[in-house]
């Protein structure tokens, strides 16, 4: 493999002793009862599960059974007591470059204010409340206060729109939402209570929207829903003692895009789950107590959730949390918060890295980044010349990769180079090798592992800590996605090959599934928002290759002979697919066409629309009816790249 050359960190900050992690690795899966009997015991437990893992219903497996604990305690009240009360939990940057540093001691107060509160507003163990905030220490304080007293959380990115947030609050059945009054990002302020109202207009069962206000622009308050949070939220002195949940109480339900235009809900537990980010970010990262944590995403994600959220504070370090755009108001953002605040460990994604590799080193070069020790990205495939830049211009040829894959449904890196146990020479864009207890095997159609350097789909033979209970309301659709495809087993959706010294290199997604920037997007939810417009008869939606994002959206659409398929529906289009879906949903180009490749049944050949227009070979077309649409797309493309070159010259 030409990208294969070997790479050797030279920082002191990792274990270079590799077969260290060999050792630990194999007993991880030779002895996963004495291995994770020990490893649970990184958290407190009200009470010791009883059993490790009841497989006895596969593949709904259950970890650490009888097993009590809260993670809202974990992530404080230990440390309260445990001599960490005045260390910072959060460093916040606002996106104007104001800061806000909050202790554990502080963040205990707010988060038992806030549980208060809301058990004051009459919620209860086990309902759903939906968080729709910016990237404010609200998000936190709210995800913990939830989890304290053992509601179920369900997270949406504010850059998600009236459409996508309104099918989650209805998916999920929350009675409550937190949201503020606006985010800033660029400088702008995004109204995400007045998408919060859109939503709400087309969904019943909410009683109460929570406001933190956070602009202080002026928003609709509608009497006897809209609540603001200072005004219910004391600054008193409360305390709300942490609900004792079962290991296999929900924790989260998270949704993410699949082959279908309806989200699945990853629903995430409090034991396994916790275990398991605690264990995999002191595994991949070796954080140290006095290091200064950065992970750029957002919290409305996975990644959020688990390494801003959860893991960060169970092992009780201090984060970075940034507000705002990584290019705003400048290119050296991010190299000027690693310098203003000694960052000691980043990790961010690759679309980050080429977004800001494109602007030159002479931004970097702007900052002193010798704090920096350990790198990480995560989200998509890092290219290797993204990797060579990360690694030379802002980790100075010293800090180790971590190059974590894993999933919303994993909880946690699923692989990746462990800094802690023993780092492998890393090359640049391979994940390297599985945690402890992941036993992933690269197998073909048909089931059979595939030989090393071959290309065939990632599963897992085992159950792991981290992994989600189920699909919320959807057992059926839980089996049939990740379990019916190789019986028995975990199917990721990813492509996946060996190489022949056993390091896994992830090759994206194996199904209708698009990664724009490291988000997970399903090209059928943008096809429903683009056919539910009056003036789309068909659509077709596809990923473009894309040097800086990964993958970018195109999109193919047939107009009702009713309209002018002029300039102006097209436009339409995109800001109806930004306010149902949200921004990073609107497609980059959009294409009209007369017809639409199709099978003799009627159905959308996409496939064929994608080669063709990507100028690949369409593969099996025997099924094909209408030969004449295929024309149609390439002459759409030709436009589209004469009109291009032309706006360019
Ligand atoms: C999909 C999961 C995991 C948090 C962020 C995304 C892709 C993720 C990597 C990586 C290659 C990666 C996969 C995966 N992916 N990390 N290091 N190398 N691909 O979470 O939205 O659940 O998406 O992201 O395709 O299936 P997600």
């Amino acid at each position: 493999m030409a990208e294969g050359r070997n790479v050797l960190p030279t920082g002191e900050y990792y274990n270079p002793n590799v077969s260290q992690y060999q050792q630990i690795y194999r007993r991880s899966i030779d002895d996963p009862e004495g291995f994770w009997s020990e490893h649970l015991n990184i958290l407190d437990w009200f009470q010791k599960p009883t059993r490790i893992l009841d497989d006895s219903n596969p593949p709904f497996y259950r970890w650490f059974v009888d097993g009590k604990l809260n993670a809202s305690y974990n992530a404080l009240d230990r440390h309260i007591k445990g001599g960490l009360r005045n260390k910072a939990a959060y460093i916040w940057v606002a996106e104007d470059g104001g800061e806000k540093i909050i202790t554990y001691d502080g963040l205990y107060r707010r988060v038992n204010n806030l549980a208060k509160a809301l058990l004051n507003l009459g919620l209860k163990k086990g309902d759903r409340i939906v968080i729709y905030l910016p990237m404010i220490l609200e998000a936190p304080v709210a995800i913990l206060a939830a989890a304290r007293i053992g509601l179920i959380f369900s997270f949406v990115f504010a850059g998600f729109g009236a459409g996508a947030l309104a099918e989650r609050i209805r998916a999920s059945g929350a009675r409550t939402v937190i949201t503020a009054d606006g985010g800033y990002r660029n400088g702008k302020v995004i109204e995400l209570k007045k998408i919060v109202d859109e939503a709400l207009a087309e969904t019943s069962g909410v009683d109460n929207v929570i406001v933190v206000r956070r602009t202080g622009h002026e928003v609709e308050m509608e009497d006897g829903r809209d609540i603001w949070w200072h005004e219910i939220v004391g600054d008193g002195v409360n305390y709300v003692p942490p609900e004792p949940l079962d290991s296999n109480d929900p924790l989260y339900i998270l949704y993410t895009s699949g082959t279908t235009g309806k989200p699945k809900g990853a629903l995430h537990g409090n034991g396994g789950y916790s275990v398991w980010v605690a264990n995999t970010l002191k595994w991949a990262f070796n954080p140290s107590p006095d290091d200064r944590w950065w992970c750029a995403a957002d919290i409305g994600w996975v990644t959020g959730h688990s390494y801003i959220v959860f893991a960060p504070l169970f092992l009780g370090l201090t984060s970075i949390i940034y507000e705002g755009s990584i290019v705003y108001p400048s290119p050296d953002r991010m190299w000027e918060i690693i310098e203003r605040y000694r960052v000691n460990i980043l990790y961010t994604s690759p679309t980050a890295i080429r977004t800001l590799m494109r602007y030159g080193e002479k931004y970097p070069k702007m900052h002193d980044l010798s704090t920096l020790k350990v790198l990480g990205t995560v989200g998509e495939p890092i290219n290797p010349s993204a990797w060579k830049w990360y690694y030379d211009n802002i980790g100075g040829g010293r800090c180790p990769i971590i190059d974590t894959y894993w999933q919303t449904e994993t909880g946690g890196f699923m692989i990746s180079p462990s800094a802690q146990l023993g780092l492998p020479p890393l090359k640049p864009g391979s994940a390297t090798f599985p945690m402890p207890g992941v036993d992933p095997v690269v197998l073909d159609e048909d089931g059979r592992e595939v030989p090393p350097e071959i290309k065939g789909y990632l599963v897992y033979r085992k159950p792991w800590p981290g992994m989600f209970l189920t699909l919320y309301n959807d057992d059926d659709r839980y089996v049939e996605t990740y379990f019916s495809k190789y019986k028995g087993m975990y199917y990721c959706g990813d492509y996946c090959v060996k190489d022949s010294d056993g390091y896994f290199w992830l090759l994206g997604r194996a199904d209708e599934v698009l990664n724009v920037a490291g988000h997970r997007l399903g090209t059928i939810e943008i096809e429903d928002a683009l056919i539910n417009s009056p003036e789309v008869a068909e659509a077709a939606v596809f990923g473009r290759p894309d040097p800086v994002k990964g993958e970018v959206i195109v999109a193919f659409v047939v107009i009702k002979e009713a309209y002018e398929a002029d300039t102006e529906i097209i436009n339409k289009l995109r800001s109806r697919v930004r306010k149902t879906l949200g921004p990073i949903y609107v497609p980059e180009e959009i294409h009209v066409v007369k017809g639409l490749p199709k099978t003799r049944s009627g159905k959308i050949m996409r496939r064929v629309v994608k080669a063709v227009a990507l100028d690949q070979l369409p593969g099996d077309v025997s099924t094909l009816e209408n030969e004449a649409t295929v024309d149609e797309v390439k002459k759409a493309i030709e436009l589209f790249k004469k009109e291009a070159s032309e706006n360019e010259g």
